[in-house]
């Protein structure tokens, strides 16, 4: 695709950090178009992209050591401004006749960091000369390029900030793009607007209008389109994106596995029809849980119903006479994912990784360049309810994978009431909105209890509410007690399977958020 808005943005070279998406994500929210490719991608399609900016990420790999991912030395040759983060702070020093050294002590975490505003560089020009930042490193800069000026310094005395060539290098050892780094946004701004001259002209309305302009040109009036609707946000959006200059050529299917939330089929398919979309469900919830009849190790569960999930799409899709297109909800963080990034393959995406080699339909991913949020911001403009496109996230192999143990019919319904009850109970205390993602997870384990006069032998509930910004990273939200001891004592009473109720408030590092 060729936008306008896309060229004079800023480019990110990737070196692996787990912040590089939250930096183009923060450049996105000025309305600036940011992109990320790999640190090994050659000059030529840097040059292609006609970048206004180009930001050199963090990452693992040390300078000093084996290894060190390097550029070519055009790429900071004053053509562009260009801006690096921690590990490409180090790597510009090196490139430009500085040196790096390993720290002593290193620094990780909150630091106090002290500029020198007397050099007027433009990246600090809305910042004052004591800051809080994230740093996280080992090396350290130990001598300055010829030409580059000091910005400040952190406590232990090492290098905070150097720019050189009236601002057309700047480093900064800290991370501006953490939410702990006071004044980061400023920081970022001023290097999008004020050093590299970008224009706020990445507007999610002109791109929804784009993006119907290129699909209709790419699908003209013939051809089929055939989608998965799983009731989520991507593929929804997807979905009705493409039913704007499809119409009844889209063909949406919706394969109910059986592991989805109580009436969670009926009201999402309820939604559909309100948006106009042509959906049929296809029921396949005994043959899912006959492939997976006494299956317990998460692997095999997601294994066996990644493939019998695309078997029956295949099916259902070949039974209406096939398509030219398969439309998938793809966004950007999976094709970063999926890709090489730092030199190492991070995972392989379900939507990206999950296909037959022999697929004989082309792909259609129109999300493919957006973040969630933006996915999220366009769904008003395609008058998507805003209730559904807050609803937290929800993994494809559904509750398969928070019924720990083997999957029966009688034990997901279980799952299926406590979680109903909980999500109630966190919508009617009005923190729903703020919660990431909050559900219940059964056991595998029973316990004795008391029931009147009479022992019982009940199922174990967990509760799990996370608050996060992207799932990579994830902390416990400390629920109010009064709702704890609420959801607690409806699901033991509720739900007469259910012995016990325990509350889970591990992280993530070092949990996942599901539980399989
Ligand atoms: P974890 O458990 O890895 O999850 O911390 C991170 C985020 O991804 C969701 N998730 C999935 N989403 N298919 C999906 O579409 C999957 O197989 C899958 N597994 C985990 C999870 O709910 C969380 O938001």
């Amino acid at each position: 695709m060729n936008h306008d808005d896309k060229s004079g943005g800023i480019l990110i070279l990737d070196f692996g950090s787990q912040y590089t998406q939250l930096i183009a994500r923060r450049i996105r929210e000025f309305e600036v178009y940011s992109e990320i490719l790999p640190w090994n991608v050659s000059p030529d399609e840097i040059r292609a992209r006609h970048p206004k900016g180009i930001i050199l990420s963090g990452g693992p790999r040390s300078t000093v050591g084996p290894d060190a991912p390097d550029i070519d030395r055009s790429i900071v040759s004053g053509a562009v401004p260009v801006l690096g983060i921690c590990y490409g702070m180090q790597l510009l020093a090196n490139m430009l006749g500085g040196s790096v050294e390993r720290g002593r002590l290193g620094e990780y975490g909150r630091t106090s960091v002290k500029l020198d505003k007397s050099r007027e560089a433009k990246i600090f020009k809305d910042v004052p000369d004591g800051i809080d930042v994230w740093m996280s490193h080992w090396d350290e800069v130990s001598k300055l390029p010829d030409g580059a000026v000091s910005l400040g310094s952190s406590e232990s005395g090492a290098c905070a900030a150097f720019s050189m060539d009236n601002d057309m290098i700047t480093a900064l050892q800290f991370h501006p793009e953490v939410e702990t780094t006071q004044y980061g946004r400023e920081m970022l701004s001023a290097f999008v607007f004020d050093v590299c001259g970008c224009d706020a002209n990445w507007k999610l309305g002109d791109w929804t209008a784009r993006s119907l302009a290129v699909m209709k040109e790419q699908i003209g009036e013939t051809d089929r389109i055939v989608c998965g609707l799983s009731g989520g946000v991507d593929s929804t959006v997807a979905a009705v994106l493409v039913s704007k200059v499809a119409g009844d050529r889209l063909d949406c299917i919706f394969v109910d596995h059986g592991f989805l939330r109580k009436d969670e089929a009926d009201l999402v398919l309820e939604m559909y029809k309100r948006l106009n979309l042509r959906v049929r469900r296809v029921n396949a919830q005994d043959r899912f849980l006959g492939a997976l009849k006494d299956k317990t190790s998460p692997e095999d569960k997601r294994k066996i119903i990644g493939e019998l999930f695309v078997r029956v799409f295949e099916e259902s899709a070949k039974s209406e006479g096939g398509a030219e297109w398969l439309l998938q909800g793809t966004i950007y963080p999976d094709v970063i994912e999926s890709g090489f990034v730092g030199g190492d393959v991070i995972k392989s995406h379900h939507n990206v990784g999950g296909l037959p080699d022999d697929l004989e339909m082309s792909l259609l991913e129109p999300l493919r360049e957006l973040f969630k949020d933006e996915v999220r911001k366009i769904g008003p403009l395609l008058d998507i309810p805003d209730d559904f496109l807050k609803r937290h996230p929800f993994p494809g192999p559904g509750l398969a994978v928070r019924c720990l143990g083997s999957l029966t019919k009688e034990r997901l319904d279980i799952l299926r009431e406590a979680d109903a009850i909980f999500i109630e109970e966190i919508k009617s205390s009005g923190l729903y909105d703020s919660i990431w993602q909050a559900f219940c997870v059964l056991l595998p384990v029973r316990s004795v209890g008391v029931a009147g006069d009479a022992r019982t032998y009940g199922e174990t509930v967990v509760l799990r509410a996370v608050k996060s910004l992207d799932a990579m990273t994830a902390e416990s939200v400390r629920l109010p007690w009064d709702l704890v001891d609420r959801v607690t004592k409806r699901i033991c009473g509720e739900v007469p399977q259910v012995g016990r109720v325990v509350l889970d408030v591990t992280g993530k590092p070092p949990a996942t958020i599901e539980w399989e």
